[in-house]
């Protein structure tokens, strides 16, 4: 059998192939696992032949010799040789951010990212290298800048917190007020953003309201025909029986408006001739409500009849600003049942 062994001799850039009539089985390069380094390139090894195995770079060896020798068989002896990747020191936390990492092995990432209002200073991911440290060092977040507020013509701004230098950070919170009489339009509180700019800057205006105007059936605490600051107030009340609805005073508001202004209710009469009411917890002829009146809001009851129980009951209503509903089941006695038999009216009869 015609046998043939080719040998690769490494030199800088010639090969020898030599042919040989000898037959010995020969070793192939053999497969080793990724992590591990074999020197020389040659494909083909004769018996005796060792070859040197290490691992490579991020890789530890643990156990196992460091040479395999290709036997007369063309079979390579055992190694045991084991390769693990480098570890890198766990990372620290980041305040005022996050760190995602699936391990911590030779190669692995490490990214960093800030919280709202942070940007990261430094890079934004790191690798575990070959020697077992990490790429980068680890970052800092540090709080986006806003300046100081923008303070509106006379107005102040005061901060929650003291401010050294030019700059503020996210978070920092202040209150502006205005120099009287200016008064604050918008929002008084003021922020730094996440986005490195204060929150809307507030104006100072001089507000005034125009004279106030009178109500129906009513009078104001000041007749004056002038301009009044914000916040100043003007007092309401009512003629006669007229009831004040709303709010006794009124104010003059930022917007330059006064707030809603109150209004006069006017009194109502119960629009019956003849029969009783029960008003203010009293049962009163009608002639007896002298002068016959009652108030906005008030309540005044009138006797219906129950004709199948053959008994009476009172049923209320409401004077509503001059209106008084006379109850659909109200029936007016004529004047001879008013005057003479009083006795059996609804009013008079067995309550139900
Ligand atoms: C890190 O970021 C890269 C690019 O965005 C992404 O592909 C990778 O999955 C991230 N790794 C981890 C551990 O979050
Ligand atoms: C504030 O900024 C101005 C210019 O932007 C600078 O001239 C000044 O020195 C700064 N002051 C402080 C206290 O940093
Ligand atoms: C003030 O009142 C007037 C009249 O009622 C109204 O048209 C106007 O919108 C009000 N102004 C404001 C700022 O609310």
């Amino acid at each position: 059998m015609e046998r043939v062994v080719t040998l690769f001799l490494l030199c800088p850039f010639v090969f020898f192939t030599t042919v040989t009539s000898q037959q010995d089985d020969v070793c192939f390069r053999p497969e080793m696992a990724a992590s591990i380094e074999m020197s020389g390139v040659q494909r083909y090894f004769n018996p005796g032949a060792e070859l040197v195995l290490s691992c490579k770079p991020g890789y530890t060896p643990v156990s196992g010799p460091r040479k395999i020798v290709c036997t007369a068989s063309g079979q390579w002896t055992k190694t045991r040789l084991m390769c693990i990747p480098k570890l890198c020191p766990y990372p620290d936390p980041l305040s005022n951010g996050e760190l995602y990492y699936e391990d911590t092995v030779y190669q692995s990432t490490i990214n960093y990212t800030c919280h709202e209002g942070y940007v990261l200073n430094g890079a934004s991911s790191a690798v575990c290298q070959a020697d077992g440290t990490w790429s980068v060092p680890v970052p800092a977040c540090r709080p986006v800048s806003c300046g100081l507020a923008p303070i509106p013509q006379s107005g102040i701004i005061i901060y929650d917190k003291t401010i050294r230098g030019n700059t503020t950070d996210y978070g920092v919170t202040g209150t502006y007020k205005c120099l009287p009489p200016y008064v604050l339009i918008g929002d008084a509180r003021a922020e730094c953003t996440a986005s490195g700019t204060w929150t809307k800057t507030p104006e100072c205006r001089v507000v005034t309201c125009p004279p106030p105007e009178n109500i129906n059936e009513g009078y104001m605490s000041s007749n004056e025909q002038r301009d009044y600051d914000y916040m100043e107030t003007v007092k309401y009340g009512c003629h006669g029986h007229y009831v004040l609805e709303g709010s006794l005073q009124i104010v003059c508001q930022k917007n330059g408006n006064w707030s809603e202004k109150p209004s006069c209710k006017a009194p109502c009469s119960v629009g019956i001739q003849r029969g009783r009411i029960l008003y203010k917890g009293r049962k009163l002829w009608i002639k007896e409500l002298d002068p016959n009146r009652i108030l906005h809001k008030e309540i005044v009851s009138l006797y219906c009849l129950d004709k199948a129980r053959g008994c009476g009951y009172a049923t209320p209503t409401q004077c509503i600003d001059g209106n008084l509903k006379i109850p659909e089941c109200f029936e007016q006695p004529s004047s001879l049942d008013y005057n003479l038999h009083s006795g059996s009216l609804p009013s008079e009869i067995q309550q139900c």
